[in-house]
């Protein structure tokens, strides 16, 4: 083993967190943390862990599942095709594998939503394959202590990571080791002001050697955000809502919003009157009742809410715009699978 692998095993094994997924050997149950934790916290996955581990304990209950149910548990996460690869892959499992789980990294590359990094994740701590996993905390914990500037965000930066971190891994026990290098990005070697006096490889580090562990990692591209307008109507009648399922390869698809119109740009109320008029050929009035923002890695939403005056005792459209509508008791609203941004504002809008 390494002099890097011993130090941090050994500081892992003091400090390390104490994770649900961290007491159970059942590869079905690392699987979903691994999923969960793909692009989320551990802080905010923590709570979705318990709750979906307790509603799906196992493949099998989770591939007989709704698809409404799983979108629901995931309401809020984010990445909602996560969800429904999960789905898919647990169908997988049990319809062509008799409900085994698949137990080598090969085998589990094969199945939706699990691709190099996730497959190692679960491969090294649930069968001990000698794996490295390279993460976000990974890289800046090795570009660090090693001073690499090479742009993590480029595929010669991706190899030479992986190549390092491979050299690293501590082969008889990959999944300890794979986990307190994460532990160690997410506790210690924080992204900004590390706490590098209680790092256990302090000693070793090249860039706290020189006072320069904020220039790294390095990043070639700066992110930019789509800007994208989101008008959605609120239509209801006697107690009863439109919702539509969003089906396009897009956010959201799988949860349930209001009628949308999107402009790729900011417009007057003016037009979005016109284009109600449009779709229902009646001069519906409409009135804006609220409107917010809402920051995702590479988009920028500006969602804007209007109530439809929709005259009394006329039956609610079956289709809009070609794509059906679900009309749903005011009260039920909540039980479907929502975009967060309309289930944080449900009370002010209906
Ligand atoms: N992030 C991804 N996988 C993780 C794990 N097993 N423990 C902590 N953080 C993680």
């Amino acid at each position: 083993m390494t002099c890097f692998a011993s130090k941090i095993r050994e500081w892992y094994q003091l400090h390390g967190r104490k994770l649900p997924w961290r007491e159970t050997a059942d590869p079905y149950k690392i699987w979903i943390s691994e999923v969960i934790l793909q692009q989320t916290q551990v802080k905010q996955g923590l709570n979705y862990y318990q709750r979906f581990i307790c509603s799906f304990p196992d493949v099998r209950t989770l591939a007989a599942a709704s698809e409404r149910q799983i979108m629901k548990h995931w309401q809020g996460l984010g990445y909602y095709s996560r969800a429904r690869n999960l789905h898919a892959a647990a169908q997988t499992i049990v319809l062509k594998q008799n409900g085994l789980f698949p137990q080598t990294y090969e085998n589990l590359l094969k199945l939706r939503g699990i691709g190099p990094y996730t497959a190692a994740a679960i491969a090294s701590i649930a069968f001990g394959e000698p794996k490295p996993v390279v993460d976000g905390n990974v890289y800046r914990v090795l570009s660090r202590v090693f001073a690499i500037a090479l742009p993590i965000d480029t595929s010669e930066g991706k190899k030479h990571f992986e190549k390092l971190a491979h050299k690293l891994l501590d082969v008889n026990d990959p999944g300890t080791h794979n986990q307190a290098l994460m532990d160690l990005g997410a506790l210690i070697c924080k992204p900004t002001s590390p706490r590098c006096h209680e790092c256990p490889v302090s000693s070793m580090c090249e860039a706290a050697a020189i006072g320069q562990q904020a220039q790294f990692p390095v990043k070639s591209k700066k992110i930019s955000r789509k800007k994208r307008w989101l008008h959605f109507l609120i239509i209801s009648e006697q107690g009863y809502t439109i919702l539509q399922k969003r089906t396009s390869d897009d956010i959201w698809k799988g949860l349930y919003q209001f009628p949308v119109i999107e402009t790729g740009k900011k417009v007057p109320i003016l037009h979005i009157q016109e284009q109600v008029q449009q779709i229902f050929s009646d001069t519906l009035k409409i009135q804006k009742i609220h409107h917010a923002k809402h920051l995702l890695t590479h988009q920028e939403l500006n969602t804007l809410f209007y109530k439809v005056n929709w005259p009394k005792n006329r039956p609610l459209p079956k289709t809009i715009n070609q794509t059906r509508t679900v009309v749903v008791n005011n009260k039920e609203i909540a039980e479907f699978p929502l975009p967060q941004i309309l289930q944080k504002n449900l009370s002010i809008l209906i």
